[in-house]
């Protein structure tokens, strides 16, 4: 089994969205596990029921603080959790701009408004002042400009006839505690999910020269070369041969380059049945965190190892510029 994403929790207030979040990770089949929540309010409510159901906590006020700093420690306390992500539940603070950047597509909010309408705070008493027919929530992406990343999932809910700004409120959040959990399973979850993971793979081999896609025995794979005379340079093992594992194959040097790499980082490789006989090595990609850089640069190494000569040289020599 793939190990489950890593998520920190930051609010600011009572927390019922990560309780939310928190309950559903208690599934077996939850593909997260919430490993930290942080606060910028030590008597934030959320963390006292973290706390209480065994979860890491963290508090740092940021009174006094220069806004890049607070984020700094707050970022030193998430990271220092293993977090592959970051849930934002109530976190009522603008986060600056290279926090953000650094956890791009890897940081999500809840909002209590249909996105893009009511970005920023008071989202049920302005949707009412517009006489709208549903209120909702959103949960969405964050990046650098205030509620205004792509948005993955959102519930519209309807406004009934009486409805003041808490009534309203108190109904979205029920919704905003079933959309939560299920956002983020879906959102993480889809890194483990093999026909992305073939995807991806196939959109990096491909943009190599004179590759082309073809299955072998059951496995996508990617042959670099001509109809006839092309070799394979990659494969994906999808739980292939009864291995647990979804896997790249690329070709090393021979038997000493695949120990020592399985040596070094026995978590990331392993010698896949069949193939590691023919110095094929096994780059698990079915983890949290896939650094798509080293896939790619695998991707090449592999390339290069059965490319034809013309096709190496002219690559060495665009890589002189
Ligand atoms: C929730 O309604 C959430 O959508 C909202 O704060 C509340 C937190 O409640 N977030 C925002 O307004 C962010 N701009 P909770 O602490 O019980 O989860």
């Amino acid at each position: 089994m793939p190990g489950k994403a890593k998520i920190a929790v930051l609010l600011s207030g009572r927390g019922s969205n990560m309780a939310a979040l928190l309950y559903a990770a208690k599934a077996d089949d939850c593909p997260y596990e919430i490993v930290l929540v942080a606060s910028n309010d030590p008597g934030a409510g959320g963390l006292k029921l973290a706390a209480a159901e065994g979860i890491a906590t963290f508090a740092q006020p940021h009174k006094g603080l220069a806004r890049a700093d607070h984020d700094a420690l707050m970022d030193e306390a998430v990271r220092g959790a293993g977090a592959d992500y970051i849930a934002l539940a109530g976190y009522m603070r603008i986060l600056s701009e290279p926090f953000v950047q650094s956890w791009q597509g890897r940081m999500l909010n809840i909002h209590p408004s249909l996105l893009p309408q009511y970005k920023g705070l008071h989202t049920h008493e302005r949707a009412l002042a517009a006489g709208d027919s549903h209120g909702g929530c959103s949960v969405h992406l964050v990046t650098t400009e205030l509620d205004d990343g792509p948005v993955l999932a959102q519930t519209p809910v309807a406004v009934l006839p009486g409805d003041d700004a808490d009534t309203l409120a108190a109904r979205v959040l029920i919704a905003e505690h079933q959309l939560y959990p299920r956002t983020l399973a879906a959102y993480v979850g889809r890194f483990s999910d093999p026909e992305w993971i073939v995807a991806k793979v196939g959109e990096l081999a491909l943009t190599l020269p004179e590759t082309s896609a073809r299955e072998s025995h059951g496995s996508p794979g990617w042959r670099v070369g001509g109809e006839s005379s092309g070799k394979f340079f990659a494969y994906v093992s999808v739980r292939h041969h009864g291995e647990d594992a979804v896997a790249l194959l690329a070709k090393t040097s021979g038997p000493d380059e695949m120990a020592a790499l399985i040596d070094a980082e026995p978590e990331l490789y392993y010698r896949p049945a069949y193939y590691g006989a023919s110095g094929w090595i096994a780059l698990r990609l079915d983890r949290p965190q896939v650094d798509w850089a080293h896939v790619r640069g695998w991707l090449e190494k592999s390339w290069r190892a059965v490319a034809p000569k013309r096709l190496t040289k002219l690559m060495d020599a665009a890589e002189e510029f």
